[in-house]
């Protein structure tokens, strides 16, 4: 099939690689001309495990182009996919100035019958004004131009692997054709057995940003668990383990520590709430949930003036950078936010990431960029492990420690063995988690 893509982010260009790796034609549009001309050198405007690989292979392949014309990404299309972003105003609310020039361009350069997708996270109810837009752009072509909603639910630092092998594909809309072409579409993953969930549009567009608010939730419920276990001295890691033994439960995103960053829980949450808002139905849970995730900056602080007593005039390391693993994302970042803090308190701060370096420099001028674990620590009072990285699982304890100031470290993501590390002679606080041994004397 013939397949347009506008917006090339996350979403956008792994919906472009995958359906290219099912044998589509696929042609990525996007709005920033350089972006373009990056990916037409087949050079990647981000860090994703796999995605060059893919990319060059179905670019070489013949399936897969770019084009800084929007025409060539409409024009003759069997499907286009409005993968645009989706960001948040100061309210919460989502701006979505731009899946309105989208809804308006792909009307434009329709030549016949379309469909039109929303993959990007929109609020339940976009698509009324969607549909409205592409009526009024091009009313010779009402009941040709068909409009779904295929929420994405691929993950960042596994994105290839999530569209290739997906959990769920869900499609929402009302007519029977666009149903059709979408079952075409994804004809290779439903034969391997990919459930399809079909639904209303209005249902679909919710889902996504239900699913998203619950993922935040179970996070904030187990850092708040964490508090509830340090004031008690149980161990968080225990109380997930059980937790997540309840299939009910499940293990996953019970994992204390820092919090939830990144571009998609924070900002889904924020328009999910003054969604509900706006639909007259209060849902204070979820400003709980944000309110509980800047507590855990909140609690991160907390641990390093206990270790290093005054932060201020104090040099503290942090190790990793990005909002998680496997990714140079740094967009809501709780390592950011924790730097934002130390360095409002007065201390000197100095990160390592293994590929998001440079991303957080560009965010917060005043940290200094370390170029490995080691460089970071040196003259440090405390080292907090802020994403969990599997590099920083094998740091030489030793090394890092003969580097510092004091002998101090605050594990944000529980991702060190603590015994290793007080046998190594250091002050360790993890998250959630009982205290090894009592806070050393300030240096
Ligand atoms: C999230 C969802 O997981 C995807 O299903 C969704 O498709 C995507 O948003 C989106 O809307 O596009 P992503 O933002 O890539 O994916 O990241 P997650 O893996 O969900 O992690 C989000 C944050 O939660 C990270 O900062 C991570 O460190 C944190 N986290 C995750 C925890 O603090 N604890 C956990 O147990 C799990």
């Amino acid at each position: 099939m013939i397949v347009g893509v506008l917006g090339a982010g996350h979403v956008g260009l792994v919906t472009c690689v995958s359906l290219a790796s099912i044998g589509h034609h696929v042609s990525g549009y996007d709005i920033d001309r350089s972006k373009v001309e990056a990916l037409m050198e087949r050079r990647m405007p981000f860090h994703e495990p796999g995605l060059q690989d893919a990319l060059d292979a179905q670019v070489a392949g013949g399936h897969l182009s770019f084009t800084d014309d929007i025409a060539g990404a409409v024009a003759g299309a069997d499907v286009v996919f409005i993968c645009v972003g989706t960001p948040t105003r100061a309210s919460g609310q989502a701006n979505l100035l731009a899946v309105e020039r989208a809804a308006r361009d792909i009307a434009k350069e329709a030549t016949g019958p379309l469909v039109v997708v929303e993959k990007s996270t929109v609020p339940a109810g976009t698509s009324t004004h969607v549909e409205r837009t592409l009526a009024r752009e091009r009313p010779d072509l009402v009941g040709s131009l068909e409009l779904l909603s295929n929420p994405e639910f691929l993950r960042e630092g596994r994105a290839l692997e999530d569209a290739m092998h997906p959990e769920r594909i869900l499609v929402g809309g009302s007519s029977p054709r666009a149903f059709e072409v979408m079952r075409r579409l994804y004809r290779p993953f439903l034969d391997a057995g990919v459930p399809l969930i079909e639904t209303d549009i209005t249902s679909a567009e919710l889902s996504k940003h239900a699913s998203n608010a619950f993922l935040a939730l179970k996070i904030s419920y187990t850092n708040a668990l964490a508090r509830l276990c340090e004031a008690s001295g149980a161990d968080i890691e225990a109380v997930a383990r059980v937790m997540g033994a309840d299939p009910r439960i499940g293990p996953e995103f019970l994992a204390a520590g820092l919090g939830f960053g990144g571009y998609c829980l924070p900002k889904d949450l924020a328009a999910f709430e003054h969604m509900s808002e706006r639909l007259g139905y209060a849902f204070p849970m979820l400003a709980e949930v944000a309110r509980i995730n800047e507590e855990a900056i909140q609690a991160a602080m907390s641990k390093v003036r206990d270790v290093v007593w005054n932060v201020e005039g104090k040099r503290v390391a942090l190790l990793g950078l990005s909002f998680k693993p496997d990714t140079d994302d740094v967009r809501f970042s709780p390592a950011l936010a924790l730097a934002r803090a130390l360095i409002a308190e007065g201390a000197s701060v100095v990160g390592f990431d293994p590929v998001a370096g440079d991303a957080a420099q560009d965010e917060i001028p005043e940290l200094d960029v370390a170029a490995d674990p080691y460089e970071a620590a040196e003259g440090a009072s405390c080292v907090v492990v802020c994403t969990a990285w599997d590099e920083l699982r094998e740091l030489d304890l030793d090394q890092l420690g003969t580097r510092m100031a004091a002998r101090n470290l605050v594990d944000g993501r529980n991702l060190l063995d603590g015994t290793a590390a007080i046998a190594a002679g250091f002050t360790y606080r993890a998250m959630g988690r009982p205290d090894p041994t009592p806070a050393s004397p300030p240096p």
